[in-house]
């Protein structure tokens, strides 16, 4: 049976309100290809019932399974190469001058889905800074999604993914083969860690973060939610910090704190000033 327009825009209204995710009108056969297994693990046999149980529990863990469901988790290794090439050739070379003193670096990575990001800042860390490893560097990754987290904090990736953008020297240093899969070597792990955050509420991160990446999520934000989101990252990004955005993303007219800092072809945000 097709999803009713009220149940449609009951679960669009659902997921916007807890994660801000924009679904649009046109967006039932994503609704129905998304939360159609979920209703069928729970035993229900469609959207409709499902959505009679969130309307009477909209705060509860369902609302939370249907949420995740409707993420979308598309991430890789070295994604976009370019945000990792202005990394390794300009921020951290700048901020590793300029840290030397207190040796110490505050990294977050937001929306992390399965750690592939992450993994890639902290392997070109490793690789082009190994004197930060004697260094205090705190590196936080988060995700809203407790799935894709668990996968991040296990750090196995299956042969395809590790074929999607990670060099072969990469992958015989930092990681070791189990089974079918490959496994990311413990003192890779170590670096990061993983956390549960929603971007809309309030960040429990403590003290100011040098670097930010927080890629290709805003796209799924309406206007408003975008400026709230940088604003919170304004406040917790060091003066001279650097912020990383996905390619569809910017700063401009929305938080004009900020200003774009061109690198080759990728490219990252600062502050003015
Ligand atoms: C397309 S992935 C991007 C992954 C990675 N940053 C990259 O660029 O490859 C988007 C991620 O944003 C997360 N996300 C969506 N809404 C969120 C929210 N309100 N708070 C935190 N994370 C959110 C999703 O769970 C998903 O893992």
């Amino acid at each position: 049976m097709p999803l009713a327009a009220a149940d449609s825009e009951f679960l669009r209204q659902l997921v916007r309100s807890r994660s801000g995710i924009v679904l649009g009108e046109d967006k039932g056969y994503l609704l129905e290809s998304r939360l159609m297994p979920l209703a069928k693990a729970i035993g229900m046999a469609g959207l409709d019932a499902l959505t009679v149980r969130l309307r009477a529990e909209p705060a509860g863990q369902l609302a939370r399974q249907v949420v995740e469901a409707m993420t979308t988790n598309e991430t890789f290794f070295f994604r976009d190469i370019h945000p990792f090439e202005c990394l390794k050739k300009l921020v951290l070379p700048d901020l590793v001058a300029k840290r030397g003193t207190a040796k110490r670096l505050d990294l977050w990575c937001a929306a992390a889905s399965t750690g592939q990001e992450p993994y890639t800042i902290a392997m070109t860390m490793r690789e082009h800074f190994p004197q930060v490893a004697a260094w205090t560097t705190r590196f936080i990754a988060t995700d809203i999604a407790s799935e894709v987290l668990k996968r991040a904090k296990e750090g196995r990736y299956s042969q395809l993914e590790v074929n999607r953008g990670l060099p072969a020297p990469l992958l015989i240093k930092n990681f070791t083969k189990d089974g079918l899969d490959w496994k990311v070597k413990d003192e890779l792990k170590r670096m990061i860690e993983f956390k549960e955050l929603n971007l809309l509420e309030t960040y429990p991160i403590s003290g100011q973060l040098d670097i930010i990446f927080i890629r290709n999520v805003l796209i799924y934000f309406d206007v408003e939610t975008k400026r709230a989101i940088l604003g919170k990252c304004r406040k917790l990004l060091r003066p001279d910090g650097y912020l990383f955005l996905g390619g569809a993303e910017t700063t401009l007219n929305i938080d004009d704190a900020f200003v774009r800092v061109e690198f080759d072809k990728g490219g990252c945000y600062r502050l003015k000033g």
